[in-house]
């Protein structure tokens, strides 16, 4: 199964018809984090994306986001994430003061492992874009 989670009903709109579209019958869309964990029903996460969304939340929503993936990631899944709007890179947000090294330090500190950087044309805005792709693992000891 894929869920999507965006807090826009046109966001979600707009999976949904894709994913129609495609005639994909695995797809999921929750306009809260909760609300998707609660249909997981104990299933752990093969693979999470967080893409070019982080610097919309501030410290302690982060700090909760990455709390419920860590509880729901499953022991060999990966956490992958665009880290966009940093302080040297179009900067915005709760991210306009943060380099991309304090963005991959908050996560580890967040109990994630990096395992791999992996440089990626990537859609971002209006655009594709050479980025950076960042790789985790949860610690299992944490
Ligand atoms: C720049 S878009 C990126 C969308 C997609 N991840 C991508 O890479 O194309 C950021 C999205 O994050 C969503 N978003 C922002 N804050 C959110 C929150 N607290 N909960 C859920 N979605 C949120 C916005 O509605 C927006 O659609």
């Amino acid at each position: 199964m894929v869920f999507a989670v965006d807090q826009s009903p046109r966001a979600l709109r707009t999976v949904r018809r894709r994913a129609a579209a495609l005639a994909l019958r695995n797809v999921c869309v929750g306009s809260s984090l909760l609300e998707v964990l609660t249909n997981l029903n104990g299933r752990p996460c093969d693979f999470i994306l967080l893409y070019d969304m982080l610097h919309f939340l501030d410290l302690r929503e982060r700090r909760e986001l990455y709390s419920g993936l860590h509880n729901v990631l499953a022991a060999n899944g990966r956490l992958s994430v665009h880290l966009t709007h940093v302080k040297d890179n179009d900067p915005d947000g709760h991210f306009a003061k943060m380099t991309v090294d304090d963005g991959v330090r908050e996560i580890e500190m967040a109990g994630f492992c990096r395992v791999g950087k992996i440089p990626a044309r990537v859609w971002h805005s209006y655009g594709a874009v050479d980025s950076l792709i960042w790789s985790f693992v949860k610690r299992s000891y944490f």
